[in-house]
């Protein structure tokens, strides 16, 4: 059991004892090692003015990803190396093509944001990624320039993308591997300051054992939740048990009929797997906040927040996923839809954790139809979301399984509207007949992202869009899994 927390920061090993497990990895690298690049401009995960990119060893070598310092915990980076905007030009002070290629493009405008920007390129070339303009797009989703600038910094994306790593880089990348294997350990780590506790287990067992005994302590693994309630809500946070390092909850198992996605699994690491066997899911999968937030965020957690605007619920009802939940050493597994009781309650015990989602596969893979709508297309929480799993033979709906989140308080099969459309000709009239009964599923709610009305009448008019799609196919503007080398 180790009590020291190891980390490396553009090139510098750290260690720490005796730290609040709750300060945030910007805090430290503003406030404890004058790492002033890095900008604070709205502390939710947000702006990504924060970005800075976090590495692993990933079977030998580096895996890097973009995330946001602003609502990452310390005890995360536990293990890994962080490479801030000060960390990116050469060891003589060249610039690195990223920073060279927003410079020839003039993409630095106020300035404030630039070194997110650059941050999230760099990241993108530190992972060889050869991105179109389009992909572009994406890596910069989670980057908010107010200023007009995205042109010139998606040209200057679109340029330094297409160039090789300068030599300097990669002997610099051969020197953060040696790092990362001199402090990697799969020891288990209690982190304790001033009343706080932050525990990692690394294996199943040890969690569950842990949780059982603790049940009062909160599970964290990506923290885009739960950074929010410490620097929005300002909330104190006693205990919290990690269950990202436990390699099991991390695991995507595809077997012949199905697939298993472990509560750990970050989205970005299930979302190319998800595209392939349900492409609409990978997309909708693509469009949960910005490439920061998927590259911590988890799907086990999207379920067990048990919010009715969570993303992944609506699709994974409508394909008939079952959740397994793990309590000690006792497993039990239910369809998904059981898990959500009411508002804020779900079917889960005292000290009972979700272990992982298994998701059947489907004869075709187009058969799943889902819809996102929002404010914002990117980077945005959904007003309502519709899923729809339904299977026609000799022009029948044979079966229908139909889900949305923002329709309830939690999200909700339309079961009325599944019956109304069963046995019935996969017909415009059919539809049409069906879409009055939304108003027997749902009476949602109105706020500041709909109004009830609208929320009824955007669900409703969702079917009809199947049906239209159904007949006259659209153009295919899905990124994932269409090789733009997303990643
Ligand atoms: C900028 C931004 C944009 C976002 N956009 C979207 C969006 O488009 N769509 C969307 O759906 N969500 C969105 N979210 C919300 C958030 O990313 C998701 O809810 C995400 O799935 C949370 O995952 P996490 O691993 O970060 O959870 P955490 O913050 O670590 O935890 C969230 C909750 O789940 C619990 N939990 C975690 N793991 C387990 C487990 N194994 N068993 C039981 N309980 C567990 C925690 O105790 C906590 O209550 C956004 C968040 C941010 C900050
Ligand atoms: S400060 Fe806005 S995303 Fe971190
Ligand atoms: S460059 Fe800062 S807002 Fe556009």
């Amino acid at each position: 059991m180790s009590d020291k927390l190891t980390f490396i920061v553009n090139g510098e090993r750290i260690d720490l004892m005796d730290f609040s497990p709750t300060q945030t990895l910007l805090s430290f690298l503003r406030n404890q090692r004058a790492l002033t690049g890095s900008k604070e401009g709205c502390a939710e995960g947000d702006c990504g003015a924060c970005t800075v990119i976090v590495g692993e060893l990933e079977n030998g070598s580096i895996r890097y990803r973009a995330i946001n310092a602003c609502i990452t915990f310390l005890p995360m980076l536990h293990n890994k190396l962080v490479i801030t905007v000060e960390g990116i030009a050469g060891p003589q002070a060249e610039l690195h093509p990223v920073q060279q290629a927003i410079i020839d493009h003039h993409g630095s405008q106020c300035g404030f944001c630039t070194p997110g920007f650059v941050t999230s390129l760099t990241a993108a070339h530190l992972s060889g990624e050869q991105p179109d303009r389009a992909g572009i797009n994406d890596i910069l989703a989670g980057n908010l320039c107010r200023c007009t600038g995205y042109g010139p910094l998606i040209s200057a994306g679109e340029q330094a993308l297409a160039q090789a790593s300068p030599d300097w880089q990669k002997a610099r990348q051969k020197k953060s591997e040696k790092l990362l294997q001199d402090i990697a350990s799969d020891q288990a780590c209690i982190f304790q300051c001033e009343g706080q506790r932050w525990d990692m287990p690394v294996s199943l067992s040890e969690l569950a054992q842990l949780y059982k005994q603790y049940p009062e302590a909160i599970l964290v693994a990506g923290a885009s939740d739960i950074g929010l309630w410490v620097t929005k809500q300002l909330r104190q946070l006693p205990h919290l048990i990690d269950v990202t390092r436990v390699a099991k909850l991390c695991e995507i198992d595809e077997q012949d009929e199905s697939l298993c996605i472990g509560a750990g699994v970050r989205y970005q690491d299930a979302m190319e797997i998800i595209a392939a066997l349900y492409p609409d899911f990978g997309e909708l999968v693509r469009r949960i906040g910005g490439r920061q937030v998927r590259n911590t965020g988890t799907i086990g957690a999207n379920i067990a927040n048990g919010s009715p605007i969570g993303d992944t619920p609506p699709a994974l009802i409508a394909l008939g996923a079952q959740l397994v939940l793990r309590c000690g050493s006792k497993t039990r597994s239910m369809p998904l839809e059981d898990y959500f009781i009411s508002y804020g309650r779900q079917d889960r015990a005292k000290g009972e954790f979700v272990e992982a989602i298994e998701i059947p596969k489907l004869d075709d893979p187009d058969q799943l139809k889902c819809y996102k709508l929002s404010k914002r297309f990117d980077q945005d929480i959904s007003s309502l979301c519709g899923c729809f799993n339904i299977e026609v033979a000799k022009g029948k709906v044979i079966a229908a399984r139909i889900a949305y989140g923002g329709m309830a308080g939690i999200p909700q099969r339309a079961q009325a509207v599944e019956q109304a459309l069963i046995g019935k000709p996969w017909s415009r009239a059919a539809i049409e007949a069906a879409m009055l009964a939304y108003g027997d599923d749902f009476s949602p709610l109105g706020d500041m992202r709909g109004s009830s009305d609208y929320r009824l009448l955007a669900a409703s008019n969702l079917l009809l869009k199947v049906f239209e799609e159904s007949r006259a196919p659209l153009v295919d503007t899905r990124l994932v899994g269409r090789g733009s080398a997303l990643q």
